[in-house]
């Protein structure tokens, strides 16, 4: 059995005293039914490992050298000196802004691993490729790209995301189905290339305009093993709808 995963993604919202109003309002929440999280920005990561004590809480991005001349970067052991235990990798924004490849990714992934770290490693195709009917290879192209190379018993402990671009902030969720659908590719490329073992403990999430009122029709599908979720992990009450809803 997998345990569900759900995660807030804040990306850049919330200073160091906000990040701290929230995990105090939702700390006490949290069940066992799954590991529920929030990714926070790098200036919100002391204050918010400090403060939780069930949630889990997640750095956004990491680069993959330990130091050096990488003006604005944050490096392994900086997260690691912060007890930080979860990092998200190769979101759609870090690579339609910031450029991130998925070979980025996987050096991100290994140093990640290698410290103890568990990243999350997103995918998902954006709208173009969606409408070109391009889903299944670019998910797969990207899956092999990003975790070709790792070791096989540490992709299964990693989190998959899968977050079409068309469905970010979009208000415009996928259908159960697709979601399902394209996780299952997700889970068929992990065993491709690490075995069922692997596959079938990989945890993959669905992320895309998910909210408390939906996160029960996408959990029931036998390929989601959870969430991340961008908008609706913003405000106490709406992520502790959010917990309330994972029974
Ligand atoms: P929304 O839930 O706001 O669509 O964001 C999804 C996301 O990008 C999470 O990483």
């Amino acid at each position: 059995m997998r345990k569900p995963i759900i995660f807030g993604n804040w990306k850049m919202n919330k200073t160091n005293a906000e990040a701290l109003e929230f995990v105090n309002g939702v700390d006490a929440h949290v069940t066992d039914k799954a590991d529920f999280g929030v990714a926070v920005p790098f200036t919100a990561l002391d204050t918010s490992i400090k403060a939780a004590n069930n949630l889990k809480i997640a750095a956004q991005n990491v680069h993959f050298e330990e130091n050096g001349a990488y003006t604005g970067e944050i490096s392994v052991p900086m997260l690691k000196e912060l007890n930080t235990e979860w990092v998200v990798l190769g979101h759609s924004e870090r690579r339609q802004y910031f450029n991130e490849t998925d070979a980025d990714v996987q050096k991100k992934a290994k140093v990640s691993l290698e410290a103890g770290i568990i990243p999350i490693v997103c995918v998902g195709e954006t709208l173009f490729e969606f409408e070109a009917d391009k889903t299944e290879s670019v998910i797969r192209k990207q899956v092999s790209g990003c975790l070709s190379g790792l070791d096989g018993e540490d992709v299964a402990k990693l989190v998959i995301a899968y977050e079409p671009v068309w469905a970010i902030g979009t208000g415009k969720s996928a259908t159960s189905e697709i979601a399902q659908n394209s996780c299952a590719i997700v889970r068929d490329e992990v065993r491709n290339l690490f075995g069922d073992d692997v596959a079938n403990k990989v945890r993959v999430q669905y992320g895309g305009s998910v909210k408390p009122d939906n996160i029960e029709e996408y959990m029931s599908q036998e390929d989601i093993d959870g969430a991340l979720i961008g908008g609706a992990s913003l405000e106490v009450e709406s992520f502790k709808a959010i917990i309330d809803a994972i029974k």
